[in-house]
């Protein structure tokens, strides 16, 4: 196969190359009933008339085809994932034990209550925790992401105001914001009015303060940003928000960074949502389904989805009779695989060990940022939080190598790069979030490769350009990846059908 032809480069035999006409990977005792006629089996307009070109082989050469696949993509079981915003932490796989426990994981939705109770007691003490977390009163495990909170929280904002007699039609979102926030924004129905940030990086509070009138519903805002930052007017935003009666809503994808040291609530928030997959180790990014859950203020709780998890002394129940609610956003109560196993984590790391999560992803942060600011821009030069955004606009202007350079470059260092070009407010970005879980030796050899590229970037451009140049799929033109993918193998004579 050419490497022309679709940038693959081939470094083992094609399974179909492999093949041989009559070779197979099973063998069966011989026939001792009468073989029926195919023809009597299947209606005779399914009958193929060729059989499918499959290739003929014996089974360790499947077993080494598809564990071959298997070790050509790149996640957190295989190496560094320093993906900005998506905290793409390691993932014990002891949640995974706990969630395949067949009294979670053979469970019915509809089984009687007597029958459910350990996993109704589960949802219940999980609730616990996230409110305790979050400085909020009520919870519900419905959303089955983080977008999926932001709009349910919407909704609730709504009923809230409506519920006042009010329409309010604005929805305030500051420029760094994750793209999901002002699409939850206008799926919701909302006019998204955008806040620009100040030089520190911050919402701009005068910017803010003429976008105040009776018509905001809410501010929708992460704390750290999406830049890795603390926003130091908080409180003085949420008193803005509310003078007006607006409400809050909390982006809680960054959560990694506060855990212990300040809660939402506390900061005047009226409504978070917790990424699970993110903060609570569920594995993501192909590696599985999501949770959202949203916590929220006593105001908000009458229009919570249906049903709530509730107790009644020992007894755990759904709790569907909530007149006030906006009905259901998901069936059942949510993903409850993946709160099973954020659950497991919680239980294990404790109240100390969620402390200690923040502070080494915070520290983890900051080694990086400090370690490679002299080699690429960093616009916001102030301590971050558990991630933080360099600029590759000096490698851009002075020797014309993008940050998609940089990125494809990474990749032949065993590297997997960081979110580029979001968030837009910072030219060539690179948002960079290490987590807690890699160690000393990790982060300096990701720092090592980032210097090693800058340098490179000086003395021949033109080889990053072309980068990378290890990895099983070479640097592909993404427009057509991306609107034309070419997914499975064809036969040569058949490759440009
Ligand atoms: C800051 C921020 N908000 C919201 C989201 C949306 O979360 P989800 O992907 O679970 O829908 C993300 C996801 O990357 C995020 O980083």
């Amino acid at each position: 196969m050419s490497d022309e032809k679709n940038g693959v480069a081939v470094k083992e035999p094609l399974i179909f190359e492999l093949s041989s006409p009559g070779r197979t990977g099973y063998s069966l005792p011989e026939l001792d009933v009468p073989a029926e006629p195919l023809e009597d089996l299947v209606p005779e307009d399914m009958i193929r008339e060729e059989p499918p070109e499959i290739p003929e082989v014996s089974e360790v050469d499947v077993v080494r085809h598809f564990v071959r696949l298997s070790q050509m993509n790149h996640g957190v079981d295989t190496g560094f994932y320093p993906l900005g915003s998506c905290t793409m932490k390691y993932n014990p796989k002891v949640n995974e034990d706990v969630a395949r426990l067949p009294g979670f994981a053979g469970l019915h939705p509809y089984q009687p209550r007597e029958m459910v109770q350990g996993a109704l007691q589960l949802l219940y003490d999980m609730g616990e925790y996230l409110k305790e977390m979050a400085g909020l009163g009520h919870v519900t495990f419905q959303p089955a992401a983080g977008a999926h909170g932001e709009i349910t929280g919407l909704f609730l904002v709504q009923a809230y105001h409506r519920a006042r007699g009010e329409e309010r039609s604005k929805v305030i979102i500051p420029d760094s914001a994750h793209g999901t926030n002002p699409a939850s924004g206008v799926m919701a129905g909302y006019t998204v009015v955008e806040v620009p940030s100040d030089e520190r990086g911050d919402v701009d509070l005068a910017a803010l303060e003429e976008m105040m009138d009776d018509d905001v519903a809410a501010l929708m805002l992460t704390n750290p940003s999406t830049l890795g930052l603390y926003d130091e007017n908080i409180q003085q935003i949420a008193e803005m928000v509310h003078d007006c009666g607006g409400l809050l809503y909390y982006d809680g994808a960054n959560a990694n960074a506060i855990l212990g040291y300040s809660r939402p609530g506390d900061m005047g928030f009226d409504i978070v949502h917790y990424n699970l997959h993110k903060t609570f180790s569920a594995p993501h990014g192909g590696g599985g389904p999501g949770s959202g859950p949203i916590v929220v203020s006593d105001e908000l709780a009458p229009y919570l989805p249906v049903p709530l998890v509730e107790r009644d002394g020992d007894d755990y129940y759904l709790d569907y009779d909530r007149p006030e609610t906006i009905g259901q956003v998901r069936s059942m109560y949510g993903n409850f695989g993946v709160v099973v196993k954020s659950y497991a984590y919680i239980r294990k790391m404790g109240p100390d060990g969620l402390k200690k999560v923040s502070q080494d992803a915070v520290l983890n942060a900051n080694y990086l940022q400090e370690s490679l600011k002299g080699h690429y821009q960093l616009d916001f030069d102030r301590t971050c939080m558990h991630e933080f955004v360099l600029s590759g606009s000096n490698l851009k202007k002075e020797y014309g190598v993008a940050t998609v350079d940089v990125a494809k470059a990474l990749l032949d260092y065993g590297l997997h790069p960081p979110t580029v070009y979001f968030p837009l407010i910072v030219d060539e970005s690179l948002m960079i979030e290490p987590t807690e879980t890699e160690s000393k030796e990790t982060l300096d050899a990701f720092i090592e490769a980032m210097i090693d590229i800058a340098g490179r970037a000086a003395e021949d451009p033109d080889d990053l350009h072309g980068a990378p140049r290890h990895t099983p799929v070479r640097r592909l033109d993404e427009v057509t990846a991306s609107r034309r993918p070419v997914v499975r193998w064809y036969p040569e004579e058949d490759a440009d059908a």
